[in-house]
Formats: structure tokens, C-alpha cells, sequence
């Protein structure tokens, strides 16, 4: 069984101008995966990213969701958009000592589907907390994050 959450972390932090855009992909990519059980709810999302504009590589951001499930399960889905994950934890609310993360691996396809493995299965209706960090690349194509430049005294900024 598997945990489904949809992470459209991009369009949630970008906001007005690109959110057209990212919805309209996101909702097609969701409806893709309609294939997979969608036994989840998440409650909660908080997103930050660090973007720095001298730095047009790449920018860090973290989560955190709070997700629940409606069945046992030890494996969260996550729909995670272009990223490299860079660490994980998943906590139970109750108790946010032990990391309950075990492993995760990302699709290489275009599905961009991040599979997490639990220790200890999540329990029905049972708040639990997911924290990612991870590094995302500017896309070029002006859908995401993407660099703008603009020209002020002659100067790029
Ligand atoms: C994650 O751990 C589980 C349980 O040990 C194992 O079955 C699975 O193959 C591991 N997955 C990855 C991607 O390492």
C-alpha cells in the first residue's frame, strides 16, 4: 500500500504569475497517477527556499508536510517535481525524537515520483511529519523557478 502526496513544491512557493502554469502540468501529472491508491490526506505544507540571485545554478528549500494516512502503510509517495533530495526525516507527532526514515529512491523517469521507506509502519489517521531539504535547478523554460535578469543603468542585475 502506498502513501500519495502530491508535492508541487515549485507552485506553492512561487505564487500569482507562474501558478497557471504550474497547476495546469500539476494536475495533469496528478492525473497520471491516479494509477497509484491515494490513501492520504496532507494537512499542512511549509515550504522555504533560499534563492540565491548570485548563484544561477541551483537553490536549496526545505519542507515540511504534515501528512496522515488513512491505511497502515510504510511507504510515502511523494510527487516531488525536479529536485535532489538532500537529507529526509519522517517523525510521528507525538514523538519527534525518532526519525522513522529508512531509505527513498526517486523515479529516473518523468514522473518524478519520490518513494520513501518508513522503519515502522504509519499508523490510520495517525499525524506525521515530513521534512525534506533539497537542492532544485532553475528551469529554463520560465515554468518553476527561473532566473529573471533585468537591465538598470546599463547594469544586468
Ligand atoms: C529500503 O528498505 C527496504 C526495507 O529494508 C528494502 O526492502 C528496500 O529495497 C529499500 N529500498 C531502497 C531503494 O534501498
Amino acid at each position: 500500500m502506498y502513501l500519495l502526496v502530491c508535492l508541487t513544491v515549485l507552485g506553492t512557493a512561487l505564487g500569482v504569475p507562474l501558478e497557471p502554469a504550474v497547476e495546469e502540468v500539476s494536475s495533469r501529472d496528478l492525473a497520471a497517477l491516479y494509477v497509484l491508491p491515494t490513501e492520504t490526506f496532507p494537512t499542512f505544507y511549509d515550504v522555504s527556499l533560499f534563492l540565491d540571485p548570485s548563484n544561477e545554478e541551483f537553490f536549496t528549500g526545505d519542507v515540511t508536510i504534515r501528512i496522515s494516512s488513512y491505511i497502515e502503510t510504510s511507504r510515502i509517495i511523494l510527487h516531488a517535481m525536479e529536485m535532489n533530495i538532500g537529507s529526509i526525516q519522517v517523525y510521528g507527532q507525538r514523538d519527534q525524537i525518532t526519525n522513522l526514515y529508512q531509505n527513498h529512491s526517486l523515479a529516473t523517469d518523468d514522473t518524478h515520483l519520490l518513494t520513501i521507506e518508513v522503519t515502522e509502519a504509519l499508523q490510520p489517521l495517525q499525524p506525521y511529519i515530513l521534512h525534506i531539504t533539497f537542492t532544485g535547478h532553475y528551469a529554463e523554460n520560465m515554468f518553476g523557478v527561473y532566473v529573471s535578469k533585468y537591465q538598470e543603468d546599463g547594469t544586468t542585475q
